[in-house]
């Protein structure tokens, strides 16, 4: 049981033991935006590998690093690199380090990720912040015992996306004039990408981006009280009418090209966040 609490407090101690810092934003880098880890003025990094029980992404080309340090001023920590479900990890596995972040002194998370756009208005390399997500991927980081210390057992999702950094990301993306969307982010299982009847299907349920990952790790942080600002890169037009079909390169591609504008964004968000 990797995700009891006295696991969460190891993992915490071991990296305050290491970094002795107090971050109070923890930031979650998507598929292709670890760019805005070079903005941070680092006190130390440590390797995902050097914190017990930490799960280590297999899919992108590094480890993966919790990086502390200043973004803007603000003491944040950096998650670079996340796990997902498809690597074969349990939800508990996969919300784990954002558990690590709350111990660490977090209470502000924001979780970024790339994403397929349905939303028929939409282009490839738009920004959205979620306003809300639906959950498809048929599980749930709270599975199993509650542990009262780290939250509620029927913890509310209403606000899961806190309406006031949502408006926040809003205001800040007009005063930089960086078009920003605001949508319905649905999670899927993955590895593979959907097939023209799933799109038409997950459009029908009213969302606007489809993605494989921030669900688990938005219900933990909502369990423990976080408040949460989600922003998608929208990498692909994932509509159903096939055009081209998508591929891994061309979402890292589309990431790489929007990652300046998504860097300028985040950071003025967090310079304006209220702690
Ligand atoms: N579908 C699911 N996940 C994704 C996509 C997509 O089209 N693009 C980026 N992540």
């Amino acid at each position: 049981m990797i995700w009891t609490w006295e696991s969460v407090q190891e993992a915490a101690s071991a990296i305050q033991a290491r970094v002795p810092f107090r971050p109070e934003i923890g930031i979650v880098l998507g598929t292709g935006l670890g760019a805005l880890v070079d903005q941070v003025e680092r006190t130390g990094t440590v390797p995902y590998a050097e914190i017990p029980r930490f799960p280590r992404p297999t899919v992108e080309g590094h480890a993966g690093e919790l990086v502390l340090g200043f973004l803007e001023g603000k003491p944040v920590a950096v998650l670079r690199g996340r796990t997902h479900l498809y690597e074969g990890y349990s939800p508990q596995e996969v919300a784990f380090p954002v558990r690590v972040l709350h111990a660490l002194g977090c209470r502000l998370l924001v979780v970024t990720n790339a994403a397929g756009g349905l939303n028929r208005e939409w282009r490839a390399g738009d920004l959205m912040v979620i306003s809300d997500h639906i959950n498809l991927q048929a599980t749930n980081p709270l599975l199993g015992p509650n542990d009262e210390r780290l939250g509620p057992r029927f913890p509310d999702m209403s606000r899961a996306y806190d309406p006031e950094l949502v408006a926040l990301a809003e205001r800040c993306a007009l005063e930089e004039r960086i078009p920003l969307r605001k949508g319905v982010y649905v999670a899927v299982l993955g590895p593979s990408y959907e097939t023209p009847a799933e799109l038409r299907m997950l459009r029908l349920l009213g969302a606007d981006a489809v993605g494989m990952s921030t669900v688990p790790e938005v219900i933990a942080a909502r369990h423990l009280g976080m408040r949460v600002l989600g922003i998608s890169a929208i990498t692909d037009m994932a509509t159903g009418e096939v055009v081209q079909p998508v591929t891994h390169e061309e979402v890292l591609r589309v990431a790489r090209d929007l990652e300046p504008r998504f860097v300028r964004l985040v950071r003025r968000i967090v310079r304006e966040m209220v702690l």
